[in-house]
């Protein structure tokens, strides 16, 4: 199985268990072009994942937190410049520029190669070049799809350990001509001989490139989330949304929920908020006290891959198998399934240390406390935050946690076959315009609001924040292919499923995010999201009561469930009120995004347009 080793080169060893010839030849390859001093073949043992992390606390790059607050868990602080997605840098490149479309960046693949090429070569010398195996989805399960990322960084090794299955099982999957993503990542940065390393290695240039017709990744230059874990937004959403273009199935940027009503029955809910838009919020959700009865569990925090099963009903899995969510704002107030996730076994990346060994972050507690290291290593006391505004944690700062230690974790999570979808959510993170709840009063509709979506920008990508952005299904940054397309995708899915005379899943718009004029939340979120959960619930079942407006039905005041919390109908208005002029200014920016899609762009939602204009004239 071992390759001859050319002179220089590290052998590439594969072990016994490796039984593929085609993936140790392109390991082979990629060492041949990125020049490692070493390979490594990942099993995915405990004893591997502690070895990693004992390494990079001595290498700098992490930190172990007290045991006695929080077991086996690490912080790593990133380099500043390297903290979130870059979408600009982010590159669909497929044969044809029309299928990546105008809302995806595109270069042709043979220049690309070009580049990468001149990129890649040497670009691992020093390092160790790990072979991370991952299966995305239930290990060997029909729905799961297997990939292979080539790593100089053993922080995306651990946690490619906690997103996703990864070790030596999934090479007796493979067995010896199964099919593999090939992803290849590097921090771009290789090391002349004997010099030391930085704690968080990086290039200030970067590239995450896909190639949709041969499904590779390759992503240089930074370390961080969605740029280099690349089974997530890179595999589990662009490549595989392309995957799902071609075979009739969805992959899809949204939580997936369960919840189960008084009468001890459960419905499965899937939504679809832009990053940091509160999607693990939601998907842990805790009814308050006075849902008595109510419950909610959790399948899966960030993507669904979702098929038509053979009832006529979609069916939605979480592929992934760990949490790389947002910390600020998570308390237990907030987000408590998250923080009893949290208590060990985790990795937190860009948090702040405390004094005695502890990560804290902005909105974890009420009070801060009265001394902290900052995620830039700097000193740090709420007087300093006061005058200078420093962060104690950066915006986009996250933990890594496994799935299974999360208190609300559904029985079903990681059954192969899914679970029944019976609601669509849409949400954009909007401070004025978009109301609380909008049921569609049918698929395409529902398309259209999903296809139309607003939101505020957030850390989770580089670039400015707070600014309105177009973001459809919330997949701008993750759609694999031309957009007008997968709008068409989606649209021809609800005519199969019509036609199979199953019922369709209800389609509802949200927004959590309203703001008064000083800026404050109106809507009291997290728990309180539940008045409107049950609500659909109630509307999935036939009983839900509402009135109509332009866009859809909507409950009135009345409809919803206030026991237990202070809403006044003034307060109910200001989340709910439509304003004509802002939703004419609203329609204006939904023809700009079509005029953006023109080409391809379903002729369906274009009457919608029509349609909806008419309405709010009339
Ligand atoms: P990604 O992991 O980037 O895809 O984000 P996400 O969609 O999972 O968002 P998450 O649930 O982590 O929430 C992001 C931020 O929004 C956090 O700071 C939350 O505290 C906050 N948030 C979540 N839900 C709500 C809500 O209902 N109301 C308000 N006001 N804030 C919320
Ligand atoms: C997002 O940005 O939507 C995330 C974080 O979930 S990342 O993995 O970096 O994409
Ligand atoms: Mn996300």
């Amino acid at each position: 199985m071992n390759h001859p080793t050319m002179q220089g080169m590290a052998p590439v060893n594969a072990p016994a268990w490796v039984k593929h010839p085609k993936l140790v030849a392109w390991v082979a390859e990629i060492a041949a072009l990125t020049k490692p001093d070493n390979i490594y073949w990942c099993d995915g043992s405990q004893e591997e994942y502690d070895r990693l992390c004992e390494q990079m606390v001595a290498a700098g790059t992490m930190k172990r937190l007290n045991p006695a607050k929080r077991k086996n868990s690490f912080l790593a602080l990133s380099d500043p410049s390297d903290v979130a997605r870059v979408e600009d840098r982010t590159f669909i490149c497929s044969d044809k520029q029309e299928d990546a479309g105008p809302t995806n960046n595109w270069t042709a693949p043979a220049e690309m190669r070009q580049t990468l090429n001149g990129l890649f070569d040497g670009c691992m010398r020093g390092r160790t070049l790990y072979v991370v195996p991952f299966s995305m989805g239930p290990l060997g399960s029909p729905i799961a799809h297997i990939g292979v990322e080539l790593s100089d960084s053993p922080y995306v090794v651990v946690n490619m350990r906690i997103m996703t299955r990864m070790g030596r099982a999934v090479y007796d999957v493979l067995g010896n001509d199964g099919e593999f993503v090939p992803c290849v990542h590097t921090v771009g940065k290789p090391l002349a001989a004997g010099e030391k390393d930085v704690p968080w290695p990086c290039n200030p240039t970067k590239y995450i490139v896909h190639f949709p017709e041969t499904r590779e990744i390759w992503s240089f230059g930074s370390g961080y989330g969605g740029n280099a874990l690349l089974g997530k937004k890179c595999f589990a959403l662009r490549i595989a949304s392309t995957m799902g273009r071609d075979e009739g199935w969805l992959a899809e940027h949204m939580l997936i929920l369960g919840v189960t009503s008084p009468e001890g029955k459960q419905y499965h809910v899937a939504a679809a908020f832009p990053s940091a838009c509160g999607k693990t919020n939601f998907a842990m959700l805790i009814p308050p006290k006075t849902f008595e009865g109510w419950k909610v569990t959790t399948i899966g925090d960030d993507i669904a891959w979702i098929k038509p099963g053979k009832d006529g009903r979609l069916y939605a899995i979480n592929p992934e198998a760990g949490y790389f969510g947002v910390a600020p704002g998570t308390s237990e107030k907030t987000n408590y399934n998250a923080m009893a996730t949290l208590k060990e076994n985790v990795i937190f990346t860009n948090v702040a240390l405390t004094d005695d060994g502890d990560v804290w972050w902005e909105g974890m507690t009420k009070e801060a406390p009265a001394h902290l290291v900052d995620w830039q290593g700097k000193d740090w006391t709420p007087e300093i935050a006061k005058a200078t505004g420093a962060k104690a944690a950066h915006p986009n700062a996250r933990f890594t946690a496994p799935a299974s230690q999360c208190p609300s974790i559904d029985e079903n999570w990681d059954n192969p076959a899914g679970v029944p979808i019976d609601a669509f959510i849409f949400g954009g993170r909007r401070s004025t315009t978009v109301p609380l709840v909008t049921e569609a009063r049918n698929w395409t509709e529902g398309v259209y609001m999903a296809a139309t979506m607003g939101s505020e920008t957030t850390a989770a990508a580089a670039g400015q924040q707070g600014v309105v952005r177009r973001d459809p299904f919330a997949m701008l940054p993750f759609c694999g292919y031309n957009m007008s397309d997968y709008f068409g995708h989606w649209l021809e899915l609800g005519k199969k499923l019509e036609a199979s005379g199953a019922r369709l899943p209800k389609i509802y718009c949200v927004n959590w995010f309203r703001k008064d004029a000083d800026g404050n939340f109106v809507w009291p979120g997290f728990g309180e999201n539940m008045r409107v959960l049950s609500w659909m619930i109630d509307r999935v079942e036939g009983k839900g009561q509402g009135g109509e407006h332009v866009f859809g039905t909507t409950p009135r005041y009345e409809d919803l469930n206030w026991n237990g919390v202070e809403f006044s109908p003034a307060q109910f208005e200001q989340v709910t009120s439509i304003d004509r002029d802002a939703w004419q200014a609203e329609l204006a920016l939904h023809d700009a995004l079509f005029t953006q899609l023109n080409h391809r762009l379903p002729q369906a939602l274009a009457e919608t347009r029509m349609a909806l204009g008419k309405r709010l004239e009339g």
